[in-house]
């Protein structure tokens, strides 16, 4: 039995984000300079892909570039850039083939203008596509979703379009740039670093966490399938215990014979 076939399908997480992590110390073993590691990470980003659509994942939230990653030497941002724009631009007609809808979170504005607007093109291109929704994660960080939210909810607020003693948790979730979509059910990160890194972290409140070390470049469908197996072998409690959980079972048996 192939890992794959020991995939519960009705189980599937609906939504999977992942921090794409390793490229550099990937790169770093074969003797190469981190741009190797970062062209060949992309491959892993094609198989990841498909891998999820075959499956039947609805959300697949991919973090490719946090707002810190600005910070590195400015080569290697270039260099990053310029790979990211350009496979998004190349993978288009894949996506379109694939029923693939793509949308982007994070600061737009920090990117080149060029980036702007190959991006808002892919979007465009894809818009129609009602398959998979890949959410790629470009110049994002949590910190500056968090505060750019609060920022628009008191814009609002002040213009009298919203009532400050009505916010709440849905108002929160309204205006976040992940608004469109479901929190994520399982959050990997390869490379053996166990930690969040400044994604999602309202998002991933009940999120299950899934580490590897397994460097991004070699996270291939097989690795997928492997978290997606142990996210599927986990209790999600949501703060209840495990009888109440197994009488909910139970009750939803009985209503739907
Ligand atoms: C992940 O790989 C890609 C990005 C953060 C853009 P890294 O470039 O962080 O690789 P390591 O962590 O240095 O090995
Ligand atoms: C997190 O990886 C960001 C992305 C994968 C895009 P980093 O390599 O930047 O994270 P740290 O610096 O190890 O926390
Ligand atoms: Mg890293």
């Amino acid at each position: 039995m192939s890992l794959k076939d020991k995939i519960d399908v009705h189980q599937l997480p609906v939504h999977i984000a992942i921090i794409m992590d390793g490229n550099g110390r990937w790169a770093k073993e074969k003797g190469q300079d981190r741009l190797y590691g970062h062209y060949h990470g992309v491959q892993s980003v094609r198989d990841i892909v498909e891998g999820c659509a075959e499956l039947g994942v609805g959300y697949l939230t991919l973090y490719a570039f946090s707002t810190e990653n600005w910070d590195r030497p400015e080569e290697e941002v270039t260099g990053l850039m310029e790979l990211l724009v350009d496979t998004i631009k190349k993978e288009v007609e894949a996506l379109n083939k694939n029923n693939i809808k793509l949308h982007v979170i994070g600061d737009m504005g920090m990117l080149p203008d060029y980036a702007k607007k190959e991006l808002q093109d892919a979007i465009g291109q894809t818009a129609k596509n009602s398959g998979m929704n890949l959410v790629m994660a470009l110049s994002y960080s949590s910190r500056w979703e968090i505060a750019e939210a609060i920022r628009k909810i008191a814009i609002d607020a002040k213009k009298g379009d919203l009532e400050p003693s009505l916010v709440n948790q849905q108002t929160l979730q309204k205006y976040l740039c992940t608004s469109q979509f479901p929190d994520p059910e399982l959050m990997i990160r390869t490379s053996g670093e166990y930690r969040i890194s400044n994604f999602l972290l309202y998002q991933l409140a009940y999120t299950e966490l899934y580490f590897t070390s397994v460097l991004w470049p070699d996270f291939r469908k097989e690795e997928l399938y492997r978290a997606i197996i142990d996210f599927q072998g986990r209790e999600r409690r949501f703060g209840k215990i495990s009888e109440q959980l197994e009488k909910e079972m139970d009750k939803r048996k009985e209503d739907s014979l």
